[in-house]
């Protein structure tokens, strides 16, 4: 019994002292660890407690002793993502792309202030991306792609305004895009939210993205309404793609735009126009089938003007048939009070 209780003790004793081997950085990580399921590439099997820290673990690499970054991209890693930063004083890069991991990300995640860039792609990773995420300051990749995120986009994230890369899609998100998008990401050289359930308008700020470099891709989304002419505004060298959403109207004639083909159109069959070949119904024909008229500064402005010179010609009309009017009966009236008199001046003419 005595000796059991002692073994007990000595048992504890090596296992604390095992565990205080590693510093905290390590236990940050050891904690990863514990959520994962890494039966298939066995990657973590050197992640070892008493090494005094992380830095020789497969996956990590330090800078000055401080784990810089975590790379396990394509490791068959399942499990849940437990992942608290606060402890990684430099840390500045994940990537955990093309691996099962699920579940929601943890607001832990977006503890390390320092995060420059965050690739989990290719995983199976669901709900909301957390507001916390507008604390990463210093982002400049957020690649989301290919996981099965929803609700909308968090407003927080137009925070993160060193933001250079923003991939989200094929994901389940929905809602608008904030209206300021593209005058406070002002960095972003690529924009991917392809295939997912984004709906309104594409927000005019897009057109202020002058440092796009690569993709602005909004294809397969829900949005509605005119082109921004100000897209037009956009480097000629960016590859635009708005297929199949719910546009509508006149394609505006405006620089970036007009250089595209009609492939960067199709799919939305309420847009007209060249490069299309269905051309915008002219000004007064067919009300029922002219798409509204929705903003200034689009297509659809013409038609505006079109109504508006109308109704001012009308108003005008009618101002001067009423001072005709005035006029002819003040005639009547004079000559029947003063017709006399009138009629004595003509004779001496
Ligand atoms: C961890 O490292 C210790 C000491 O270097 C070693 O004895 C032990 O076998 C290692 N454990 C594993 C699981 O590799
Ligand atoms: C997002 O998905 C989760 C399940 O993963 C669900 O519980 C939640 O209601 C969804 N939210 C929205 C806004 O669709
Ligand atoms: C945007 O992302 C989707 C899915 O990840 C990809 O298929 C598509 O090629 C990307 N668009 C561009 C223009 O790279
Ligand atoms: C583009 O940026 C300029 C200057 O920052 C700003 O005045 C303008 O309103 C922005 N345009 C849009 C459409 O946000
Ligand atoms: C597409 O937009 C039109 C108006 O422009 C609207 O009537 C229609 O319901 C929209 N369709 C979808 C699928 O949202
Ligand atoms: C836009 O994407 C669609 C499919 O998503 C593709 O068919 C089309 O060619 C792309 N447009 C351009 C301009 O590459």
């Amino acid at each position: 019994m005595v000796l059991q209780l002692v073994s007990l003790v000595l048992f504890v004793v090596h296992c604390i002292a095992f565990a205080g081997a590693v510093n905290d950085e390590g236990l940050a990580l050891l904690s990863f660890k514990q959520s994962i399921k890494d039966s298939t590439a066995r990657s973590l099997d050197n992640w070892n407690s008493s090494d005094a820290n992380p830095c020789s673990w497969y996956g990590v690499t330090c800078r000055e002793e401080k784990v810089f970054s975590l790379r396990l991209p394509n490791k068959g890693l399942a499990g849940v993502l437990r992942l608290d930063t606060g402890k990684l004083v430099s840390f500045s890069h994940v990537n955990l792309k093309s691996n099962y991991l699920s579940g929601s990300l943890p607001v832990e995640l977006f503890n390390a202030a320092g995060l420059k860039s965050l690739i989990l792609s290719g995983n199976s990773f669901s709900g909301a991306v957390p507001e916390e995420i507008g604390n990463l300051k210093n982002l400049q990749t957020l690649d989301l792609s290919q996981n099965s995120f929803n609700g909308s986009l968090p407003s927080y994230l137009i925070q993160c305004k060193r933001l250079k890369n923003l991939v989200l899609s094929r994901n389940s998100f929905t809602g608008s895009l904030p209206d300021e998008l593209g005058s406070n990401l002002v960095m972003l050289q690529t924009l991917n939210i392809s295939h997912n359930s984004f709906r309104g308008l594409i927000p005019g700020s897009l057109g202020n993205l002058s440092g796009l470099q690569g993709v602005l891709d909004i294809s397969h989304n829900l949005f509605d309404g005119p082109i921004p002419a100000s897209l037009g505004d956009l480097p000629e060298l960016v590859y635009i793609n708005l297929t199949y959403n719910n546009l509508s109207g006149a394609i505006p004639q405006t620089d970036a735009l007009v250089n595209l083909g009609p492939t960067a159109f199709i799919g939305n069959p309420l847009l007209c126009g060249p490069p299309l070949k269905n051309p915008c119904p002219s000004a007064n024909s067919n009300p029922d089938t002219d798409p509204k008229p929705l903003a200034v500064g689009d297509g659809s402005g013409k038609r505006g003007r079109g109504k508006l010179s109308w109704v001012v010609i009308a108003s005008v009309a009618s101002t001067m048939v009423g001072i005709c009017l005035v006029a002819l009966s003040f005639c009547y009236w004079y000559r029947k009070v003063y017709g006399c008199k009138g009629k004595k001046t003509y004779p001496g003419r």
